[in-house]
């Protein structure tokens, strides 16, 4: 072929492709491809977004589940610190008020539910194996000299439940379920407690709030809870019932102190019996509900 004939051929062929329009009908086929095409690709498509859509659907779905079971257990945790946060926040306000002999006034309203609590869910009782735990722990170290000398004071009232104390205590008024029920648990760990100091030969001395007049009406309670055999029950004199118990619990020890006696320990749930002169070596306050205090005196109390 001639270099002429092969311009030609070049010239005709691009004529031949402008001439018949070869872009125009390239665009179209690619459009008539496309949409060829695309309903092709929509069935893939349409399919495709549905098993997205669905995989998506589910993946929320889980995402949903995850959050609202990671809500829970963050409300729950939540909930066991508000728990703590209130506990907490009623028990400084408890210790003040047990130190300073105040009425359930002082307390915020939250603290009434959370004094009930205690009781019910069983942190009372804890508190007082635990301090009972530790005062036995401490006399099972300690052995009693054999001349009678070394004594140890408890409380009395300690041996009463609410049904046989006369008492004025305010958690009486915020539910007396309760406060039957912290009597008796109190009952019976100092019953307990007493019973194991009197097993290790002990010297025990009670101290009583109450009057002469109440002395068989205590002796024959003492005795129906188990507890006998101790070595004096100390309990207020006719002239001395206007007397402040605090007062008459320091003017007893230090009279036995005067009298030779070593006091090894006292033991008392309530701060009037643990405070003053004379106390020994060591002081055991058993722990008391929250509003369980005794803001006033038994002071003209003629019953048990
Ligand atoms: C008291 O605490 C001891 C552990 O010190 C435990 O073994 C016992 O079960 C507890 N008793 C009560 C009544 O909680
Ligand atoms: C204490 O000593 C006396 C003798 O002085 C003896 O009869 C008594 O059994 C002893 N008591 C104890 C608890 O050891
Ligand atoms: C009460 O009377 C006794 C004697 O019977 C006496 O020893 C005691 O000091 C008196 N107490 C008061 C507070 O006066």
């Amino acid at each position: 072929m001639s270099a002429y004939g092969h311009q030609m051929e070049r010239e005709y062929s691009a004529q031949s492709l402008s001439s018949t329009g070869g872009s125009e009908m390239g665009s179209r086929y690619t459009m008539e491809t496309g949409i060829y095409m695309s309903s092709f690709a929509a069935t893939v498509f349409i399919s495709g977004i549905v098993t997205a859509g669905v995989s998506l659907l589910a993946l929320l779905i889980a995402l949903a589940v995850m959050l609202q079971s990671c809500e829970n257990t963050n409300s729950g945790a939540l909930q066991i610190y508000k728990d703590i946060d209130s506990y907490s926040y009623c028990k400084s306000y408890a210790l003040h008020a047990e130190l300073n002999s105040l009425d359930v006034d002082f307390f915020p309203a939250i603290c009434k539910d959370v004094a009930v609590r205690y009781i019910n869910e069983g942190q009372y009782m804890r508190d007082l194996n635990m301090t009972v735990g530790i005062a036995e722990n401490f006399f099972s170290r300690e052995r009693p000299l054999n001349d009678s000398r070394d004594i140890v004071l408890m409380d009395a009232d300690d041996f009463f439940t609410s049904e046989n104390l006369h008492s004025h205590l305010s958690m009486r008024r915020i539910n007396k379920d309760a406060f039957h029920d912290s009597s008796r648990v109190k009952n019976m760990f100092a019953v307990k407690l007493y019973l194991k100091l009197q097993a290790g030969g002990w010297p025990l001395i009670l101290i009583s709030r109450k009057p002469e007049t109440l002395r068989d009406a205590t002796t024959e309670h003492l005795a129906s809870v188990g507890c006998g055999g101790w070595s004096s029950l100390i309990m207020r004199m006719d002239n001395e019932t206007q007397m402040d118990s605090q007062q008459h619990f320091s003017k007893q020890r230090t009279a036995l102190q005067k009298e030779g006696f070593q006091i090894i320990a006292t033991i008392s749930s309530q701060m009037d019996a643990v405070r003053g002169p004379c106390l020994g070596e060591r002081v055991f306050k058993l722990p008391t509900p929250m509003f369980n205090y005794k803001t006033e005196d038994y002071v003209g109390s003629t019953n048990l």
